[in-house]
């Protein structure tokens, strides 16, 4: 089972359910996504190691807190995992961006792959893969499964909405990769859709049908 966290803040359930609604436009859609993206990025980076460096106020010296390590990475399942991105790279421009273009295959479900490209040295990042959408997780396992064997050994999975049965497949494919997502729904209807849902999730980030 995967390792899950649920970030059941009241504005992130608040905007949820307006990006939910179909009523809801692209504008509208897409600004709700990035205004989420950063408190899931607040959520997902809580543990972040510190150091300090001295460094002097008007005042006087002092050791003060800074991020430890290699820059992150950011990894955007491409293509609605930009509208998360946008929002994390907001709160954390340093950095680097990793892009994963898949696309689900309408018949079979399976992810295909069209682009990859990822930064150096992925090893010793904490690279932190984003995608609105966990469900059947087929594109969430492709994506993992990539970086892995570009040497990432440090990962975490943030989505908006998660399956039950993503959440189960994503776990037992990727033991090592907690989750964090906005919301569980009830479950994939026949076409592999998460349902109640908020339908796709890229049609309606970029007015595509
Ligand atoms: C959506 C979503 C995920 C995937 C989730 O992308 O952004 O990548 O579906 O479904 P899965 O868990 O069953 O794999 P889609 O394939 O529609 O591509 P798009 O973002 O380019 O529209
Ligand atoms: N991808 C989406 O965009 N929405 C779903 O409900 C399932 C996969």
């Amino acid at each position: 089972m995967a390792n899950v966290t649920v970030v059941d803040h009241p504005l992130v359930q608040h905007k949820l359910t307006i990006m939910r609604d179909k009523g809801t436009s692209t504008a509208g859609f897409r600004r709700l996504l990035k205004e989420i993206s950063h408190l899931l990025c607040y959520e997902v980076t809580r543990n972040l190691e510190l150091t300090t460096k001295r460094i002097e106020t008007p005042l006087m010296e002092m050791d003060a807190p800074t991020l430890e390590g290699k820059k992150l990475v950011f990894a955007s399942v491409l293509r609605a995992g930009n509208g998360l991105l946008e929002g994390m790279l907001d709160l954390v421009p340093a950095a680097r961006v990793a892009h994963i273009g898949l696309y689900r295959d309408h018949e079979t479900l399976e992810a295909v792959e069209y682009y990859f490209k990822a930064p150096g040295e992925l090893d010793n990042r904490l690279v932190i893969v984003v995608d609105p959408m966990l469900a059947t997780a087929n594109s969430a396992i492709a994506a993992v499964e990539k970086l892995k064997e570009r040497g990432a050994n440090n990962l975490r999975f943030v989505c908006l909405l998660a399956a039950p049965e993503g959440i189960e497949n994503f776990g037992r494919a990727h033991p090592d990769v907690p989750v964090y997502t906005a919301a569980i729904d009830s479950h994939l209807n026949e076409k592999g859709y998460i349902v109640p849902g908020l339908g796709d999730a890229g049609d309606r980030m970029y007015g595509t049908k």
